[in-house]
Formats: structure tokens, C-alpha cells, sequence
């Protein structure tokens, strides 16, 4: 068995971010979701493992390498255009061979990881399955119409009428079965090469696809208030560790994670919360659901259920909730006297006191 993550794509609901950086490495708890999907395909006692890059397909290789951290081996291959998930597939034909893979987004957060899956995968071994999960509106997602034994009788994406609650997400596991699929279909209306076509190709030709509902926490980071959400769910589940210095005058509630270098003066912690490792924070309050980066200097704010990126000043701001922080940026309040000043690139959204 191998895997193929994807890691391309263009990630525009995710901008100003992924103008810098792929949307995969965008951390979440401190860790870029890329690593969270690699974590959990080990876990499951995969070790082959294929990653599908596009444009940032350098920053990716700098962060995750060969693999070898990780205790896997990983090739990396070329999407030239993001022309859709099967497209992955079959510019990662050679690579997967003859073997069955299971195909992992790199984008999707599994909080409990995927090894119920893998069981199913192994127990029933269908030509494909498809890891669902009950969602209450299902029209914007892919759809599974599954009969009572969890076979797929159809794929549906986006319906105006869902004919079922099960929202697709973005594990899969298939057989060699899907190849031919693959090269069947043709590209959608949107101009990529479909999955769900793929997989309701295999439904129509009588071969066994099935779903397995995962009823852990699943997301995937496609928006910023997803990425959000995914930061504080996983910081949940963080324990606590201080390896960093917090002065006598600094008080610590919750799970607290002080990454080692890191020191915290006269200030309010209040978990679940990572402070990266070197970063400074001095007579500020961080508040449940912020991770902030590595070498995050932090002065006089308050923030809460946050993201601030590595090497990120935050000086001086009094309420700072629900936001994302961008890489060495310099966030600081300008005074009551002052006007506001702002030097913010495309796509950025600012909200500022009234
Ligand atoms: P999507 O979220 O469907 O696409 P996207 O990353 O281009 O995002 P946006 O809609 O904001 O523009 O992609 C899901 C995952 O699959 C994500 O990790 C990117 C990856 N992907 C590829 O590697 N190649 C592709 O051709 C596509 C469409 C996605």
C-alpha cells in the first residue's frame, strides 16, 4: 500500500497566505497541516509515499525533505497546472504502479487520525471507498448515496437537493481499479478532471465502492474560518508543556505548550495555546485557540483564538481575535491620536476599531 497526498492546487480562498506559501504549510497548533496528514498516513503503517506539488513545490521540499523525519520515504511529483484531483492520480501513475494507495488532501485536518478507514479498507478491500462524515447541509460538499451495507450506489457533487447527510472528504483509498477511471473521464465544467466522476465511473460499471464514516473531527483548511477552527480543535488536544522560561509575575491557565527558547513576562496565559519556540511575550494576554509561531515577539495586546506566523511583532493592540498573522509581518497600535496606517497587500482584510 502507498499514499498520495496532494499538496498543488492554488489555494486562492486562502489568500494573501498562499501568494507566499503553499496553503499546506500553513501551521495549525504550530505544525503545518501537511505534517498532520503525513502523521497520520505512518500511523496507519504506510511508508511509501507520493506528494503531488505545484507551484510551491520548493518550499514544500524544504519543509518536509525526503521523508525520512517523518520515518517515511517520500517522491515528490510535478502537477505542471492544478487540472483536479484525478488529474493527481495520473500524473502519479507511474509512481503508484500496480500497488492500492490510499489518497490523502493535503489541505484536510483528521483530528483522530484515519485508521478506522485503513481497517475497513483492509477488511472489505472494495475497488474503492470514499471516507464520509454526516454534515448538516450537505450542498456544498461532494455527496454519498450509500445503500444500507455502505456501498455507494452514487456520487453527487455539490447537489441543489442532497439525496443523503454524507459529505465526502478528502480520504481515499483505491485499488488499481481507479487508473482506468481516470483516463475514462472527462474534465468538468470547471475545466479539471473530477474525482467524484472517477469514482461514479467505477459505481456504473458494477464495481464495489463503498464509504466509511469517520465521526471523529474532520476539516479541511480550504478557508480562513476553517483554518481557525482546525487550530483550536487541535490545540485541544494538545498536553500540556512548558519547556520555555514564564517569569513569577505570569500566570498560566489551561493547557499551556511554551516551546523551548520562548519567554513570557508579566503576562496571562490562558490555554489551549502554543507559543512557539523563541518567541518573546511581555505584559500581554493570550487567550484560548492562539498559536502563535517561532520568533513571535508579542508586547502589550491581548489575542485570542489567533494564528500568528513565525516572526510576527504584535505590539501595542488591545483586542486582537479570530485572526491570522502573516509570516515577519509588524502589527502595532498607532495611538489614540493617530490615524490608522496601514500597509497591507492584495486580498488582505483589516478590521479596525471604530
Ligand atoms: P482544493 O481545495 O479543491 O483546491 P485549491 O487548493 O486549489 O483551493 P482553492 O479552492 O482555495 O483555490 O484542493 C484540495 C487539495 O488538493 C489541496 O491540498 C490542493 C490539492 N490539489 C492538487 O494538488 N492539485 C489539483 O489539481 C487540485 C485541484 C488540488
Amino acid at each position: 500500500m502507498k499514499a498520495l497526498v496532494l499538496s498543488g492546487g492554488k489555494g486562492t480562498r486562502l489568500r494573501p497566505f498562499t501568494y507566499s506559501m503553499a496553503k499546506q504549510l500553513v501551521p495549525v497548533a504550530n505544525k503545518p497541516v501537511l505534517i498532520h496528514c503525513l502523521e497520520n498516513i505512518r500511523d496507519i503503517g504506510v511508508r511509501e509515499v507520493g506528494v503531488v506539488v505545484g507551484d510551491h513545490a520548493e518550499e514544500i521540499g524544504s519543509v518536509v525533505g525526503d521523508g525520512s523525519g517523518l520515518g517515511l520515504r517520500i517522491t515528490y511529483i510535478r502537477q505542471a497546472e492544478p487540472l483536479g484531483l484525478a488529474h493527481c492520480v495520473s500524473v502519479a501513475a507511474d509512481f503508484l504502479g500496480d500497488d492500492d494507495f490510499v489518497m490523502y488532501l493535503g489541505d484536510n485536518v483528521f483530528a483522530e487520525g484515519i485508521e478506522a478507514s485503513a481497517a475497513t479498507f483492509a477488511a472489505r478491500r472494495p475497488d474503492a471507498q470514499v471516507t464520509v462524515v454526516k454534515v448538516p447541509d450537505a450542498r456544498q460538499y461532494g455527496v454519498a448515496e450509500v445503500d444500507r451495507d455502505g456501498v455507494v450506489r452514487a456520487l453527487v457533487e455539490k447537489p441543489r437537493e442532497p439525496r443523503s447527510d454524507l459529505a465526502v472528504t478528502g480520504v481515499y483509498f483505491f485499488t488499481p481499479a481507479i487508473h482506468e477511471a481516470v483516463r475514462s473521464i472527462r474534465p468538468s465544467a470547471r475545466g479539471e478532471l473530477e474525482i467524484t466522476d472517477a469514482l461514479q465511473f467505477l459505481v456504473e460499471r458494477g464495481r464495489t465502492v463503498i464509504a466509511q464514516e469517520h465521526t471523529g473531527f474532520w476539516k479541511d483548511t480550504g478557508s480562513i474560518d476553517e483554518l481557525l477552527e482546525c487550530n483550536r480543535v487541535l490545540l485541544e488536544r494538545l498536553s500540556g508543556d512548558i519547556r520555555g522560561t514564564v517569569d513569577g509575575e505570569s500566570t498560566v491557565r489551561g493547557t499551556v505548550v511554551i516551546e523551548p527558547g520562548a519567554v513570557v513576562t508579566r503576562s496571562h496565559l490562558v490555554g489551549p495555546l502554543v507559543i512557539g519556540a523563541g518567541s518573546h511575550v511581555g505584559d500581554s494576554r493570550i487567550g484560548p485557540g492562539t498559536a502563535l509561531g517561532r520568533d513571535c515577539v508579542v508586547q502589550d495586546a491581548d489575542i485570542e483564538e489567533s494564528i500568528v506566523l513565525e516572526g510576527a511583532h504584535v505590539t501595542g493592540v488591545p483586542r486582537l481575535r479570530g485572526s491570522i498573522i502573516g509570516r515577519w509581518t509588524d502589527v502595532r497600535a498607532a495611538g489614540r491620536t493617530e490615524a490608522n496606517h496601514l500597509i497591507i497587500g492584495d486580498h488582505t482584510r483589516a478590521w479596525v476599531a471604530a
